[in-house]
């Protein structure tokens, strides 16, 4: 798999109980592959593998990423 640039990396923060982060497949098809369910408060590092080519995140929460801050779950 090979060493990562600290860009592969991104943190979410969830802001409510029940945030949601799904991991998609890298590749010909992009399917969901992982779901973890993050409580209020709870912190998560994540990172774009071999595996994993994008991510979808429901609920609100804090996305630390190399670009910048974004809040989900924002109406
Ligand atoms: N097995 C997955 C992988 O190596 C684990 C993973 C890494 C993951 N980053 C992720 C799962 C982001 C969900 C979201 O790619």
């Amino acid at each position: 798999m090979g060493n990562h640039a600290p860009e592969d990396y991104f943190i979410v923060k969830a802001q409510e109980n029940g945030v949601t982060v799904i991991g998609l497949t890298r590749g010909k098809d992009t399917r969901f592959h992982h779901t973890e369910k993050l409580d209020k408060g709870e912190v998560m590092l994540m990172q774009f593998t071999e595996h994993t080519s994008a991510v979808k995140i429901r609920g609100k929460a804090e996305v630390s990423t190399p670009f910048g801050k974004v809040d989900t779950g924002e109406e």
